[in-house]
């Protein structure tokens, strides 16, 4: 397969710098105790921004193969945007992904398709790999219509989008309802919707496209369903919240192959 796997840890607003300095030393020993081999799976974490400049600096004492990206990034390059980021401050960094569109900043920051589709374009024109998250709500689920609504969200923040530029990002669907309630989707479930996700893909932009792009299952994915929810022809890597903060469980599921 032309996709390599990504192991995706969110740490959402969790660990000071101390703490990051910690965890990316322990993830790094695991990996390494266990010979991981980062071609067969990429590793990726994922801070707030306080703390990545001390795992930039560990990466590259170290020469460790972990990447690190933000969660969030400002859609403008500079000036009067008190509290915000913008993608040049990153890629100085040394970040190479970034997030957009998470249900939680979708829900607490009021973010629009439109608005996660301006910081993914932003992200990808700064050399980075936009992590487009999208997912459906409970009652969208109960009320059968979560592909559809999962569609709809990726087609509206990549409208206009050359095939070439989608083919470069990631896409990861997390349904709300899974994620940090324990209650993950079936393999089944998530191979349904990242399935369509492809189809989807490949529809709009193209079989070769469709082919290359990553699609991420994200939602209490944790050691013991990793290896189910791989296992899905259509499931590239996860993007993990929970089990991204403790050095084992994180390096474990980054294993899955082994
Ligand atoms: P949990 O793995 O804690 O359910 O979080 C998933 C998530 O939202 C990752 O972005």
């Amino acid at each position: 397969m032309s996709r390599t796997p990504l192991m995706a840890g969110n740490w959402k607003m969790n660990l000071d710098h101390l703490e990051a300095n910690h965890l990316v030393q322990g993830l790094a020993m695991e990996l390494r105790d266990h010979n991981h081999d980062y071609s067969r799976c990429e590793v990726l974490v994922i801070p707030p921004f306080t703390d990545i400049r001390t795992v930039q600096t560990i990466v590259d004492a170290d020469e460790l193969g972990i990447k690190y990206g933000a969660q969030d990034v400002s859609i403008h390059d500079n000036g009067a945007y008190t509290g915000e980021i913008s993608t040049s401050m990153l890629t100085k960094l040394g970040c190479t992904y970034v997030v957009m569109g998470h249900s939680e900043r979708r829900e607490y920051h009021n973010e629009s398709d439109e608005l996660v589709g301006a910081k993914a374009r932003k992200v990808l024109d700064a050399g980075m790999t936009p992590i487009l998250c999208c997912g459906e709500a409970l009652e969208v689920r109960k009320a059968g219509t979560h592909v559809e609504f999962v569609l709809s969200q990726i087609r509206a923040a990549l409208a206009g989008w050359s095939a070439q530029d989608v083919a470069q990002i990631v896409i990861a669907y997390e349904p709300i309802w899974a994620i940090g309630t324990g209650e993950t989707a079936t393999a089944e479930d998530a191979q349904e919707v990242c399935g369509a996700i492809r189809s989807a893909l490949a529809q709009d932009f193209g079989a070769e496209t469709a082919e290359v792009t990553r699609v991420l299952y994200g939602g209490s994915a944790k050691p013991d369903n990793i290896k189910e929810l791989m296992a899905q022809p259509d499931i590239d890597g996860a993007l993990i919240g929970g089990a991204s903060l403790k050095a084992d469980s994180f390096a474990e599921m980054a294993r899955f192959y082994a």
